[in-house]
């Protein structure tokens, strides 16, 4: 191509992230230049919306409402992709790849939803699909699996990956109020989306899981393979009283792998005072990786945002801009890299710590029954915390940490509690604790 000094990108999507990228490239174009011995150049920007002020200068004739266009002109070397959703989104990459040209996405819906489609597209035509920006933001931490970290089995990764939840966890901890009020603020101040389901029901946090998942053991994880709880359900109480016992409640991604399966989840988690994710607070990400040769890795930074994410996006211009230099790809995920098919681990198996809060009957022998009944599982006990009630309360919080546990002697355990109505009034709360450092 005889315009390879220069690599034509064109940007689908001229939201948030769309004018960080372009507001990018002309920030720092120069020093892109310098470091790539060739130059990025703009050629169009796609929007169904092109009246709205995105805060960036921009020249009004690289300006389209014809993605599909953009898409197919010659000088178009690299598409970034910046709709979001499965919609159209995937429609333009199909387009782009099938053409093959490489695309860059930050979108973590579609690549969990059709990751396997696109990927294997992209390999049918001798193309990439990078997407650094899709999980941590600002993080690089694609590029740390795929490539920092490719000497390493990866046994674990813990990952706080949602700015949204983050935030909403740390002000109910810090300020002491209940969910409903942080989130209602936290949506007037324009951290959480008027419709936060994505976020603070766990979706968005599992999307991203599941693309860790896939880069550290080499398979499509199914979404239904991951085990979604949000933060909807997480009470004041249980933060300042995790907090008394020496924990945080984080929402974390856990993916696991080893000998018994994948584990990949995403649930409210205890992890100590001291642990390396509970001192990440506000909007931050965080990710904590164990390789088996590297030992464990920290990753932190922001996790969204305009700039945070399109210095990821522009990152992996980058990488494609070198490889279209040697008019080359080096990235192929298409299709399943292990030998062996992945077996995901049946999350009855799991074998955790827990923090389980009862509402029990304020009377004596109480506590014996129900920690009898967790000793017949053969479920231990690690501490039990107990609020004085009120003089006239019936039922008292009591909180059990227990030993490790396995899920289903666990789950069985507060079944038959449960059903008795002379100790308790409810189904306990029940959070992991995560002690891996
Ligand atoms: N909504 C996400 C968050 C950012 O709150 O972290 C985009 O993935």
């Amino acid at each position: 191509m005889a315009h390879l000094k220069e690599i034509g990108v064109a940007v689908l999507g001229f939201g948030t992230v769309g004018a960080g990228v372009v507001e990018t490239l002309q920030q720092n174009g120069e020093l892109l230049t310098e470091r790539l011995g060739l130059r990025l150049v703009l050629r169009g920007v796609a929007d169904v919306d092109l009246d709205t002020d995105r805060g960036v200068a921009v020249d009004r004739a690289l300006l389209t409402t014809d993605a599909p266009a953009l898409i197919e002109r010659d000088d178009v070397d690299v598409v970034v992709e910046l709709i979001g959703g499965s919609g159209v989104a995937r429609d333009f990459i199909l387009q782009a790849l099938k053409r093959g040209k490489p695309v860059v996405t930050a979108n973590k819906k579609l690549l969990a939803e059709h990751g396997e489609e696109l990927h294997r597209v992209a390999a049918e035509h001798q193309t990439e699909l990078l997407f650094e920006a899709a999980v941590g933001g600002g993080i690089p931490i694609i590029k740390a699996l795929r490539e920092g970290l490719m000497a390493n089995r990866i046994e674990s990764i813990y990952g706080i990956l949602n700015g949204t939840c983050n935030y909403i966890l740390t002000r109910m901890e810090d300020e002491g109020l209940p969910f409903d009020e942080v989130l209602a603020a936290a949506q007037a101040a324009g951290y959480a989306e008027a419709e936060p389901s994505l976020d603070i029901d766990g979706y968005d946090t599992a999307h991203k899981a599941a693309v860790l998942a896939s880069l550290a053991y080499g398979c499509i994880v199914p979404l239904e393979q991951v085990q979604i709880t949000g933060i909807r359900g997480v009470a004041a109480a249980d933060i300042s009283c995790a907090a008394r016992m020496g924990y945080r409640i984080k929402l974390l991604a856990i993916i696991q792998g080893g000998a018994a399966g994948v584990e990949v989840s995403v649930q409210p988690t205890l992890v100590a005072h001291n642990h390396q994710l509970a001192a990440v607070g506000g909007v931050y990400n965080a990710v904590l990786v164990h390789g088996d040769v590297v030992g464990t890795t920290l990753y932190y930074g922001r996790g969204a945002g305009r700039a945070a994410t399109a210095s990821a996006v522009v990152a992996d211009l980058a990488d494609v801009a070198l490889n279209l230099r040697v008019g080359g790809r080096r990235w192929d995920l298409s299709g399943v890299r292990t030998k062996a098919p992945v077996v995901f681990r049946d999350p009855g198996e799991i074998v955790a710590r827990h923090y389980v809060r009862f509402s029990m009957r304020d009377q004596a022998g109480m506590l014996a029954k129900v920690a009898a009944v967790l000793g017949s599982h053969g479920i231990g006990i690690d501490s039990v915390m107990q609020q004085e009630a009120a003089a006239d309360a019936q039922y008292v919080p009591v909180i059990f940490v227990t030993a490790p546990a396995r899920d289903t002697d666990l789950a069985a355990a507060l079944r038959t509690i449960s059903e008795q109505a002379d100790v308790t009034d409810r189904a306990p709360v029940r959070y992991r604790i995560e002690d891996s450092e």
